[in-house]
């Protein structure tokens, strides 16, 4: 999805831009660009990567203040002149902008009507002869942007440079995280921290509606009526290291490989050891609170959703209190009911995603008592919630989740404890899932240790036309993540169902050309997934069975076997094979492993 970085201080604008820029390819990209301003507006811009931007950036590029943009084309086909930055016909207003403008062609007919011509089919463009028509008029740019906003409907994060106030850059948000960067006599603005962190860690994050104006020597912000506003500024404890690939080679590979250590982080210092419970300080709830939910409804997109059901299923089974998961993405749209006593969980690895937001904040304005399981501190989705749990994962730069996916399911065992501890969950219990939860990081460096296994079988399996994914109850949401994680960065079609649903429907297509990867823990549900492999082979299908216990060969043609925790904190580990085989799947035809084709890191727009 689209970046955006801007600088204004005492050094040159154009490397530092680039540097931004380049941090922020991982969200996905079609074209770049970057202007400065030194007596008069200087600027570049491409379709193709930041590299081929800084090859067309000539050594005069000169400035001390400037705006650079990545963009993901909307309106408009990914070319040079859609790329932004987007000037105003004099040439004295630039401006880039993420998010989407909805009523650009009514804005942009009244323009053209008076006079302006515009350059590209963006949606942005009008912003740019909105603010050079008001920025004459009332002679201060952040008044004109103001003004200018006010006309419009839609969300946005926008950086704007005037040529008459070459020591300002004014930027605003609404729906489209905008994040500043304060440093020595230097202030930055980012889309994302990413693009800041090998400049400063105090960051400020905007709210929507609000403005910045950035100088030199500091900022000001200001609410949509003018109002100014007091913001604390925030330490970022992410580092540039993180945002590097480490050696490995692919930031998927390296996420993966994290997990030990990234599921260490988010278990760190929450478990009790004394009364078997889970502490979760930033909860915001007393006991009697938290013992009054009758009902837990858990909404986030993508992986985050299928995260969610493995939480829904933890906290029905240790705290017996009914909980689903459903695509905040639907949920926003249906008018939900929010009653007082169900307790909502979003999840968000970028606390960015926009229908998440949206969702979130859909069931505030009903009075829904909401909790945010968030990787990224201070973002939107975690300032919007009541209380949550942060993963304290890392940054994730690959656009598939993997180590967030994982530490989204540990922070629902740690969360369906605490549920569970002041409900009728036993110490006994508590003492046995916090121990299941102890052993986690090691059990997954075992399951790294398979990789070289893992490897040949997605070698072999990755020519599959499509592949089905199984999974019975616990397993089910595993079988999602699976084929999400297969499909995503191997575009090889794939399919998740529950196992004992296949007979169902989807039996049909099981043949020969279609292998099923089945989730077969060893619990009490292990004879009736048998069956189901019975099933399969009798029909000629092969079948590469993840679970704890080599089957009768009669029944899979391939076994992984993991390591065995606790049955209910068991999907957790089961799914980090698949996440090794869908990477090397992807590696053994060749894809674009980190950035696959027509997806955003995070979805920032409806
Ligand atoms: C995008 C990404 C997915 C991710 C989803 C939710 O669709 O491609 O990998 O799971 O957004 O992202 P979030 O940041 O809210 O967890």
């Amino acid at each position: 999805m689209c970046g955006i970085v801007a600088y204004v201080g005492p050094k040159d604008a154009a490397p530092i831009l680039l540097e931004g820029l380049q941090r922020l390819e991982y969200r996905g990209y079609d074209s770049a660009g970057v202007v400065v301003s030194n007596k008069g507006l200087k600027m570049r811009k491409v379709k193709g990567r930041v590299a081929d931007l800084a090859a067309a950036v000539p050594a005069r590029f000169k400035g001390t203040v400037g705006i650079g943009h990545t963009r993901w084309a909307t309106h408009g086909v990914p070319s040079d002149v859609n790329a932004h930055p987007h000037l105003s016909n004099d040439e004295r207003v630039a401006v880039v902008h993420n998010g989407i403008i909805e009523n650009a062609d009514e804005l942009r007919a009244k323009l053209e009507a008076d006079g302006a011509v515009f350059l590209s089919e963006t949606d942005t463009e009008v912003l740019a002869h909105l603010i050079a028509r008001t920025v004459k008029e009332t002679d201060s740019l952040e008044e004109a942007v103001r003004l200018a906003l006010k006309r419009v409907v839609g969300t946005y994060g926008i950086a704007v440079l005037d040529a008459e106030r070459p020591g300002e850059v004014v930027v605003a948000r609404n729906g489209s995280p905008i994040v500043l960067g304060i440093g020595e006599k230097e202030m930055f603005a980012a889309s994302d921290v990413a693009a800041l962190v090998r400049y400063t860690r105090q960051v400020v994050h905007l709210e929507d509606g609000e403005l910045a104006v950035l100088r030199a020597d500091g900022f000001n912000t200001f609410a949509s009526d003018a109002r100014e506003t007091a913001k604390e500024p925030l330490t970022v404890d992410w580092e540039a290291a993180h945002y590097d690939t480490g050696g490995y080679e692919h930031y998927l590979l390296k996420e993966i490989s994290e997990q030990p250590d990234t599921v260490a982080r988010t278990l760190r210092g929450r478990l009790d050891e004394r009364f078997n419970v889970a502490h979760l300080g930033g909860l915001n709830m007393d006991a009697r609170e938290t013992r009054s939910f009758r009902r837990v409804k858990i909404i986030g997109c993508g992986s985050a959703y299928y995260s969610g059901q493995i939480g829904a299923q933890l906290i029905e089974e240790l705290a017996r209190i009914p909980a689903d998961a459903e695509p905040a993405s639907e949920f926003r749209y249906r008018n939900p009911v929010v009653e007082a006593d169900t307790l909502y969980v979003a999840i968000s690895q970028s606390g960015e995603t926009y229908d998440t937001l949206a969702a979130v904040q859909e069931l505030k304005r009903k009075g829904g008592r909401v909790l945010g399981i968030v990787n990224t501190v201070g973002s939107a989705i975690a300032r919007e919630c009541d209380g949550g749990v942060y993963l304290h994962a890392g940054p994730e730069v690959s656009v598939a989740s993997t180590k967030a996916f994982t530490s989204t399911a540990v922070a629902f065992a740690l969360l369906a404890l605490h549920l569970g501890r002041v409900r009728d969950l036993s110490p006994a219990d508590g003492r046995r899932i916090c121990e299941g939860l102890r052993a986690l990081p090691d059990q997954i460096k075992e399951i790294l240790a398979l990789e070289p296994q893992v490897k040949e079988l997605a070698e072999k399996y990755a020519d599959s036309p499509s592949i089905m994914f199984v999974g019975r109850v616990r397993g089910y949401p595993v079988a999602r993540e699976g084929a999400q994680k297969l499909k995503e960065i191997s575009y090889v079609h794939a399919e998740a169902y529950p196992a004992s649903e296949l007979k169902h429907g989807p039996l049909a297509l099981i043949g020969p050309e279609m292998p099923t990867v089945a989730i077969v823990p060893d619990d009490e549900l292990l004879d009736k997934n048998l069956t189901t492999l019975g099933e399969i082979r009798a029909r000629g299908g092969r079948v590469l069975m993840v679970g704890h216990r080599v089957a009768d060969p009669k029944l899979a043609d391939d076994c992984l076997i993991v390591p065995k925790n606790e049955v209910e904190l068991d999907p957790i580990l089961l799914g980090i094979p698949l996440q090794l085989f869908a990477y090397h799947a992807a590696v053994a035809l060749e894809r674009d492993v980190d950035k696959p084709r027509n997806l955003a890191k995070s979805v920032t727009v409806e």
